[in-house]
């Protein structure tokens, strides 16, 4: 399926719908949680637009990568277990520790709001599920006692975000105009930041 900017009014009215239900370069747009913050990811350019991923993919494919990221997991954990990625996403709902208290429907709305602020979107989008999640959360206090590791967090991103992205159209070329490469110029930044990355793992 096609990711492309043109579908975002077909299923902005029944997948996810933000503030101001589409891509929004500020937030002063008309609707779109005008005087909130943007998220980090607002000022990276895709090499394919010039423009940030928000703006550059929209509401359905964010949508479609965080169901992805999702299928990756169950996936991941059917191929290999806990061998990669440790025991935390087994806790989901079972709230020991506290930081696993919500359900995985919840888990998934609030990572698809996060995802969606992170990269320069509504602070808010109401889901598939017709609730609505705000993000951004607090990263700390949402991995306390998973201990996740700094290899089960690379791999996360790797082996679960990275493939959600390209399986579902965002280009991972050399890079430039011609050849370009979102998962490095507008989406992995966020990832491998040191500190973002600090603030959930070894928590
Ligand atoms: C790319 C980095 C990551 C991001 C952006 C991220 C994002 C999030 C968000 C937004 C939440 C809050 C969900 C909620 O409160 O319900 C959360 C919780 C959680 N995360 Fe992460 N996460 C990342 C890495 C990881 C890794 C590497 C693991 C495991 C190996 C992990 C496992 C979990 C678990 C088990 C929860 C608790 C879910 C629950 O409440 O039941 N996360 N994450």
């Amino acid at each position: 399926m096609s990711l492309k900017h043109g579908m975002l009014p077909v299923l902005c009215s029944v997948a996810l719908v933000g503030s101001g239900c589409g891509a929004s370069t500020t937030d002063t747009d008309a609707g779109v949680d005008a005087g909130a913050p943007l998220g980090p990811g607002a000022s990276l350019k895709c090499d394919s637009s010039g423009k940030n991923a928000w703006d550059t993919y929209g509401v359905n494919a964010f949508v479609a990568v965080n169901e992805a990221i999702f299928a990756n997991v169950g996936a991941e954990s059917t191929a290999h277990g806990t061998t990669n990625l440790g025991n935390s996403f087994s806790k989901i709902g079972s709230g020991t520790p506290a930081s696993t208290a919500d359900s995985a429907a919840t888990f998934k709305g609030k990572l698809a709001a996060f995802l969606v602020y992170a990269y320069g979107g509504p602070a808010s989008i109401t889901y598939t599920d017709h609730v609505t999640y705000t993000g951004p959360q607090n990263m700390t206090g949402a991995h306390v006692g998973l201990n996740i590791t700094s290899a089960q967090y690379d791999y996360f991103v790797s082996n679960i975000v990275v493939p959600a992205l390209t399986s579902n159209g965002v280009p991972a070329g050399a890079g430039g105009a011609s050849a370009p490469n979102d998962v490095s110029s507008c989406f992995a930044p966020i990832l491998v930041d040191a500190a973002f990355k600090a603030s959930i793992v070894g928590k």
